[in-house]
């Protein structure tokens, strides 16, 4: 039996794809299969827009952001007769598995197209948001985290010259991961996440306290998924009376050449991601949990919901109060 085995990344791009997709296809390829790839994620599976990997297509990627395969969310494919050609389009290669680079929704998506046709697959975590439940880390994060680290110490330049309040809204979707991680990192005053209430009058009181104490600006960090950026901004600027500015980091967080701990995980979940599919796996999906790799059946990540680390949420969820 033939073993084409195509790559393709899909949902919001993530720093580290690129190197999982050089992995993959290199040590698929290693392994016996003939490795594709699949360009504009879902829909480029539908629309027929797939390639044999070469050395060329793979060359002096690894260092890029974004992912060189590019990426979508495609509606169509909750179709039955948009996944059955792409289905289609797989047959005529003799493509028999697949390595989805992505998010908990392009999980369910491949799933759906395995119950639909058996083509196994296997599914490396990778969003920005480090919301994927079973895993502690996605491809992405620390790049995202070291955005976020340098904009916020270039804010707080400004901050401290002007005795300013700034408000900085991180991405995140529902999740506080990366609002919590950098709020830590970078001695924010405030950080408000949609896990964890938060209290405006404690931290009213908590500030008027630290600014009759001396402080002169502040920097509170905020996740997306609160929705609480604006009214922040003009609370501290009319209830504790600092002027403040708000910066909304936007996509700016998507970007940026890998970091090594990005380019370093996007190896070892390539490597047990084929590993996974070479030993008959069918749905797997690779998890970094408590320090070692392991992989999940897809139910064990679709149906649980991801839950912050309760030390992180230990030092930074007093922020919000
Ligand atoms: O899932 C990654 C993410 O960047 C989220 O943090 C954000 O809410 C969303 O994608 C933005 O989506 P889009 O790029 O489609 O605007």
């Amino acid at each position: 039996m033939s073993k084409g085995l195509a790559i393709l990344t899909s949902g919001g791009d993530a720093a580290g794809m690129n190197p999982a997709v050089k992995c993959c296809a290199e040590y698929a390829a290693q392994r016996g299969y003939t490795p594709y790839l699949i360009y504009d994620g879902l829909r480029g599976m539908v629309e027929d827009n797939i390639v044999l990997s070469s050395r060329d297509l793979l060359s002096g990627i690894l260092h890029r952001g974004g992912t060189i395969l590019r990426s979508s969310r495609c509606k169509r494919f909750f179709d039955f007769e948009y996944r059955k050609q792409a289905y289609e389009n797989l047959q005529k290669r003799g493509i028999n598995h697949l390595v989805v680079i992505g998010g908990d929704g392009s999980f369910r998506a491949l799933n759906q197209f395995y119950h639909d046709f058996g083509v196994p697959f296997a599914g490396i975590p990778a969003t920005i948001d480090n919301d994927i439940a079973g895993t502690d880390y996605c491809l992405g994060v620390d790049t995202a985290l070291n955005v976020i680290r340098s904009s916020i110490d270039s804010i707080r330049d400004t901050a401290s010259s002007f005795s300013r309040a700034f408000v900085i809204e991180v991405m995140g979707r529902h999740c506080g991961y990366l609002a919590l991680s950098s709020a830590l990192s970078s001695g924010a005053e405030i950080c408000l996440v949609p896990e964890v209430p938060y209290n405006l009058d404690q931290i009213g009181a908590r500030l008027k306290m630290e600014i009759d104490d001396g402080r002169r600006y502040v920097l509170a960090i905020v996740a997306e998924g609160t929705q609480m950026a604006s009214y922040l901004t003009r609370w501290i600027n009319d209830s504790i009376g600092m002027e403040a500015r708000l910066t909304i980091l936007g996509h700016v967080q998507r970007g940026g050449s890998p970091t090594v701990h990005d380019r370093v995980m996007a190896y070892k979940f390539s490597i047990a991601a084929i590993d996974a599919l070479d030993a008959g796996l069918t749905d797997a999906i690779m998890v970094y949990r408590d320090g070692s790799y392991n992989h999940l059946p897809i139910h064990s990540v679709a149906d649980a919901k991801y839950v912050l680390d309760p030390l992180l949420l230990r030092l930074a969820g007093p922020l919000g109060n």
